[in-house]
């Protein structure tokens, strides 16, 4: 059995409460989105050069890759919100067949930005439609079957895609080529997650002092959505236990409860590591065999946990498998005697 994780990097869907939180966070515009100055900057001058022009020109497609949690639905919405056009959402796995991509797109209007999420899950037949959508704005659908059959071509209007995956390598070649600007979203650094959980706890009407922001930014796992997870939940012990006010001892002694240590780790992560060092010590284990041993599927591991795991140096990623490293069976030692 996988063990429940806080600091799961994925939304949960059907959390209501969640979600609605999640909503009311996401900064709509470029002032609002805090970090990834490098992506910002660039995406700034695409649309005011689209802008610019003013002559029905439109916005390259944009495909926004790296782990979740980062930002990247965020940012799809903040470039329809600065392009001062309409966004509209669909993802990969909910595009079941290729009438359903084309009905989507015929009900676009010039200018619209279409944001599909997972794009690295959809289905090859929708991929093909997609392909000269994005290339020449013309959808190819075949009418009739048979002898009748026969192949028309229509006129879409001039949208822009943007695509979010947290993985490339496993978009096809073709897709991936129609996307005029390709994005890696980066961990957040530090002192942007505590300007991050400022910004929430001001929205969230909850008071914090900055050794408690300081500390919380260093266990967020250097990712958005962590950090305002995480200050809910010391938010709420406060309000428990406290006075409301989040200061340095409530962000600690919650902490503690929640078992995250000094580098943003919890107890699955942890789990998982140890399961490395003793069974395999330092040679590389597969990552099909890490999945057995912990309970996760494979690609949950390798999306979401591995990541920062592998940001910090824990593990390496090598021909022959996942081995953990010096620092990582240092830091199994070390959460053993503080957390
Ligand atoms: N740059 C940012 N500045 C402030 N908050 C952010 C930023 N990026 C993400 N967030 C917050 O983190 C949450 C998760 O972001 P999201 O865009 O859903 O991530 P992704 O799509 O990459 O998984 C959002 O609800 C938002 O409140
Ligand atoms: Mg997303």
């Amino acid at each position: 059995m996988a063990i429940e994780r806080l600091v799961e990097p994925t939304a949960k869907s059907g959390d209501i409460e969640e979600e609605k939180i999640e909503i009311s966070l996401r900064p709509t515009s470029f002032k609002e989105y805090i970090g990834q100055e490098h992506l910002k900057s660039n995406l700034k001058l695409a649309i005011d050069a689209v802008k610019k022009r003013n002559d029905g020109a439109t916005l390259d497609h944009i495909l926004l890759y790296g782990p979740p949690g980062l930002g990247k639905t965020t940012m799809a919405g903040v470039i329809a919100h600065e392009l001062g056009a309409s966004l509209r959402v669909t993802s990969g796995p909910a595009i079941e067949r290729a009438g359903d991509l084309a009905s989507i797109l015929t009900n676009l209007k010039d200018g619209d930005v279409l944001f599909i999420d997972e794009i690295h899950r959809l289905r090859r037949a929708v991929e093909e439609v997609l392909y000269s959508a994005m290339e020449d704005y013309k959808l190819d659908i075949v009418i009739g079957k048979g002898p009748a059959a026969r192949s028309v071509r229509l006129d879409l209007p001039k949208f822009t895609v943007i695509g979010a995956t947290t993985r490339t390598g496993s978009l096809a070649g073709p897709l991936r080529d129609r996307f005029g600007i390709i994005h890696r979203l980066e961990y957040y650094k530090e002192p942007e997650i505590e300007q991050i959980i400022t910004r929430t706890a001001g929205i969230l009407n909850t008071e914090i002092d900055p050794e408690a922001t300081k500390l919380l930014a260093t266990r967020s796992r250097l990712t958005p959505r962590i950090a305002n997870r995480i200050f809910k939940r010391v938010r709420d012990y406060a309000d428990v236990n406290g006075d409301g006010i989040v200061d340095k001892n409530m962000a600690e002694e919650s902490l503690k409860l929640m078992e995250i240590d000094y580098l943003g780790l919890d107890p699955a992560d942890r789990n998982m590591l140890e399961l490395m060092e003793e069974n395999y010590g330092d040679r590389p284990v597969g990552l099909t065999t890490i999945a057995a041993l912990t309970g996760d599927e494979a690609t949950t591991i390798e999306d979401y946990y591995e990541p920062y795991l592998l940001q910090l140096g824990l593990i390496m990623r090598t021909p022959r498998g996942r081995v953990i490293t010096e620092k990582g069976r240092k830091h199994l030692q070390e959460s053993k005697n503080k957390v």
